[in-house]
């Protein structure tokens, strides 16, 4: 029998991005304080016989998402998910995949690790393979370091490479405004451009420390004191690959944002607010300035990868 299976994965934003100095690996040690937002990837898994994997992307009408920006081979993060996991267990089955874009593409929001979070979850339930979340979490963090977050959700602080994870407590919701830009930035860019402007002597290194500033306004469930904390290493590199996005931090200051941040390697600023009121007040003002594409708000802490009974 044909099984139909549909997951759904958040997007994420860092409340902290602390970045020590790469490593020999190539990648770079991090302390990262995620929170996942309602905004979704879902990914339809519907198995096949013959053991191969197809995919299409679609976009809801309306969306600010561009579809054509997202790969539709094996490059995918989704499609390497269901390969990765079909190895990992002896699966010869295939599998048809469907992505149904929420998050912005390539905006550092980690819009391509929610598909692979998506894809693991739908296709270990789709071909009924009894993984655990501790199995997935481990083939996850193979494929990308937010990948493991992704599947997690809520909020989190991930050290390593972003991908040992202990949850934090926090307390209501926060409210988010996302202004992303249609042209996105690479994430290996952004750390080389990191990288070189840390040579340069243009960059200083923090202590790779947890903020404890961030972890008590999360508990306290106080935006302005998390917004007086939040920081990112990577948005110097950001900017000066797109300093347009200057424009957008000053704009969201104008309309009295408590934090106003690029979002991990960006382009997406994020822009904490006071209230959802305030939320869609800072909203409105960044469209009417025209400096994004495309604005979107939303709430966290959000759940993890789920599977959604349709
Ligand atoms: O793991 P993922 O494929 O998402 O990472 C994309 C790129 O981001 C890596 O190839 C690397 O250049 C950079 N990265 C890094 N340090 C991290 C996470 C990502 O340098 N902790």
């Amino acid at each position: 029998m044909t099984r139909t299976v549909r997951a759904k994965a958040p997007a994420k934003v860092n409340l902290q991005l602390t970045v020590g100095a790469r490593r020999e690996d190539g990648y770079h040690p991090l302390v990262s304080v995620f929170q996942a937002v309602d905004l979704w990837e879902s990914v339809i898994a519907t198995p096949r016989t013959d053991g191969r994997i197809t995919l299409t992307v679609d976009v809801p009408a309306g969306s600010p998402v561009d579809a054509a920006a997202v790969p539709v081979d094996g490059t995918n993060l989704a499609w390497r998910a269901a390969e990765e996991l079909a190895a990992a267990y002896g699966i010869a089955d295939g599998v048809d995949l469907r992505i149904r874009k929420g998050i912005p593409v390539a905006g550092g929001m980690a819009g391509g690790s929610a598909d692979a979070a998506a894809a693991l979850v739908a296709c270990a339930e789709a071909w009924d393979i009894g993984a655990t979340r501790a199995d997935l979490d481990r083939i996850g963090a193979r494929l990308g370091a937010d990948v493991p977050f992704s599947l997690h959700g809520h909020t989190a602080v991930g050290l390593g490479r972003g991908d040992e994870l202990t949850p934090a407590m926090t307390h209501g919701s926060f409210h988010w405004v996302f202004a992303t830009q249609s042209r996105g930035l690479s994430t290996p860019e952004v750390y080389a451009e990191f990288d070189r402007r840390l040579d340069a002597g243009e960059q200083a290194l923090s202590d790779l420390e947890v903020d404890s500033g961030v972890m008590t306004a999360l508990m306290a469930g106080d935006p302005v004191a998390l917004g007086n904390c939040m920081i990112n290493d990577l948005e110097p590199a950001a900017l000066s690959l797109m300093p347009r996005l200057e424009r957008v931090l000053d704009e969201a200051e104008a309309a009295e944002a408590c934090a106003a941040l690029v979002s991990g390697s960006g382009p997406t600023v994020a822009a904490l607010a006071r209230s959802r009121q305030h939320a869609l007040a800072i909203a409105a003002h960044l469209k009417a300035a025209r400096v994004a594409d495309a604005v979107l708000t939303a709430a966290g802490p959000a759940s993890g990868t789920v599977l959604v009974q349709d």
